[in-house]
C-alpha cells in the first residue's frame, strides 16, 4: 500500500505532513511512501533527507499520488476556485488525512463524499487519553503559545526580566494571558521563564489550578455559570451576556496594568469571543503589545488584523497568520508524529495495509465522509 505526502500550497503554510523520521516508520511498517518534491523544504526537511529515509521523491503532486491509497496533508486541499487546484488530482476512493477544517468550509464536504474519499479531519480528534498522541490541536497550540511570547518580546521595546544593573534597575514585564488552554498555558510557562510577572484568565474554573501551578495568578469572574462553562469535551461554552459584562469589567481593570497581553480564547465552531475593546486598548500604556492568536477566527481583540501588526494609540497589536507555521520544523515534527500514530491505529495487525475499525470512537470522531456518504453526525446536514 502506498502513502503520498503532498507539498502544501496555501499561503503562509510551511509545514509538511510527514518528516523523514515518520517516513522511516511507515516504510518499516511495510508501506511505500512517495513525497512530492520540495514538500518539506520550507520546514527544514530537504528532499535528500526523505530519499535517505527510503521515500520516492516525485516531481509533482500527480506523480506522488500515482497508485497511492492514502494522502497526507497539513491543510485542506485547495480547490480551483481558491486559485490552485490541489483537489482534482486526488483519486476517487483515497483516504485523505489532514486538518480539513470542516467548520470553515462545510460546502466542501459534499465534494469529498462525491469523490468517495475517506476524509479524516485531525482537528476533530477527541480529547481522550488514548488519543493524546494523535491530538494535533494540542501539539500545534503548545508551540503557538511559546512562539506568541517570543513574537510579543520582539515587538516590545523593553525587557521581560527584572535587571539590576549599575545603570539602574529595569522593572519586570507584566504579561496577561487570556484563555488558559494548551496555547495559553505554554505562553504562561514561557513568559515566566523569561522572567515576567504573569497573570491569566479563562471562563473554565478548571483552568485556575493549572494557571497557579505555573506560578501565575488567576483572574476570573467566578460564579455559578463559570462552574458549568466547560463542555464534556473540555472546551469552553459561549457565555451569557451578563457574564460577558462582568468579565469585561474585570478585564478592563486588569488590562491597564499590563505590558503584554496574549489572547488565545476560542470556542469550537464559532467566532472567537471579543475580549478586548478599543476602550481597553486606549487604557494601556504606550509601548504595550497585544498578540491576538485568535485573529484568524475573528479575533479576541478589537483592531487586530490577520497578517498585520497594527499600531493603535501606542499599542502594537500583533495578528500573525498561521503561527504554527512560524515554527515549522518542530510543528511539522509533532504533526507528522500525530499523523503517524493515527495511521498506526488504522493499520492492519501485520502493517502495510489498513484495517479500519469503524466502531472505534476515534475513527468515528474524525471521519467526515466514507463510501460516498457524509458520515459525521455534526456535518451530515451540510449536504
Ligand atoms: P481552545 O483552543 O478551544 O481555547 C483556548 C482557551 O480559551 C480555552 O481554555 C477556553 O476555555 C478559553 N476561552 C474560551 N472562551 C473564553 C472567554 N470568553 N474568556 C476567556 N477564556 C475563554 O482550548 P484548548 O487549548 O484546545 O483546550 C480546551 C480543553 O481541552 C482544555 O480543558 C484542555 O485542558 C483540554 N485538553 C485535554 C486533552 C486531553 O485530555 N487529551 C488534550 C488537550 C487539551
Amino acid at each position: 500500500m502506498k502513502i503520498a505526502v503532498l507539498k502544501e500550497r496555501r499561503p503562509f503554510e510551511k509545514r509538511v505532513a510527514a518528516t523523514p523520521d515518520t517516513v522511516k516508520k511507515y516504510i518499516a511498517d511495510g508501506f511505500d511512501v512517495s513525497v512530492e518534491a520540495q514538500a518539506g523544504e520550507q520546514a527544514g526537511y530537504p528532499d535528500s533527507a526523505y530519499q535517505a529515509a527510503g521515500a520516492f521523491v516525485a516531481p509533482d503532486a500527480q506523480a506522488a499520488m500515482q497508485a497511492a491509497q492514502i494522502v497526507l496533508k497539513v491543510q485542506r486541499p485547495m480547490l480551483a476556485s481558491e486559485g490552485n487546484d490541489e483537489f482534482s488530482s486526488i483519486k476517487p476512493g483515497t483516504v485523505l488525512i489532514g486538518m480539513l477544517n470542516p467548520y470553515a468550509a462545510p460546502e466542501v464536504l459534499d465534494l469529498y463524499a462525491g469523490k468517495q474519499l475517506t476524509a479524516m479531519s485531525m482537528e476533530l480528534m477527541p480529547r481522550i487519553t488514548r488519543a493524546q498522541s494523535m491530538d494535533v490541536l494540542s501539539s500545534q497550540s503548545n508551540l503557538v503559545g511559546y512562539k506568541a511570547v517570543l513574537d510579543a518580546a520582539d515587538q516590545f521595546g523593553r525587557a521581560f526580566p527584572m535587571m539590576m544593573t549599575a545603570a539602574g534597575t529595569i522593572a519586570p514585564a507584566r504579561v496577561f494571558v487570556m484563555g488558559a488552554g494548551v496555547a495559553g498555558l505554554q505562553a504562561i510557562a514561557t513568559a515566566r521563564r523569561l522572567g515576567a510577572i504573569v497573570s491569566a484568565t479563562d471562563v473554565r474554573a478548571a483552568a485556575k489550578e493549572q494557571v497557579q501551578s505555573l506560578g501565575a495568578s488567576f483572574v476570573m469572574v467566578e460564579n455559578e455559570e463559570s462552574k458549568q462553562a466547560e463542555t464534556a469535551g473540555g472546551y469552553a461554552k459561549e457565555m451569557s451576556e451578563d457574564y460577558k459584562r462582568q468579565q469585561a469589567a474585570l478585564v478592563a481593570e486588569t488590562i491597564k496594568k499590563q505590558d503584554i497581553v496574549i489572547t488565545t480564547a476560542l470556542i469550537p465552531g464559532r467566532a472567537a469571543p471579543k475580549l478586548i475593546t478599543e476602550e481597553m486598548l486606549a487604557s494601556m500604556k504606550p509601548g504595550s503589545v497585544v498578540v491576538d492568536l485568535a485573529v484568524e477566527q475573528g479575533g479576541n481583540c478589537a483592531m487586530s488584523e490577520a497578517g498585520k501588526v497594527v499600531a493603535y494609540k501606542g499599542v502594537r497589536i500583533v495578528g500573525y497568520r498561521n503561527v504554527p507555521s512560524r515554527i515549522a520544523t518542530d510543528a511539522s515534527a509533532l504533526y507528522a508524529r500525530n499523523i503517524y500514530n493515527f495511521v498506526a491505529l488504522l493499520m492492519a495487525e501485520n502493517g502495510a495495509s489498513l484495517s479500519i475499525d469503524w466502531d472505534d470512537e476515534i475513527v468515528r470522531a474524525v471521519t467526515l465522509s466514507h463510501d460516498g456518504e457524509l458520515v459525521h453526525n455534526q456535518f451530515q446536514k451540510a449536504g
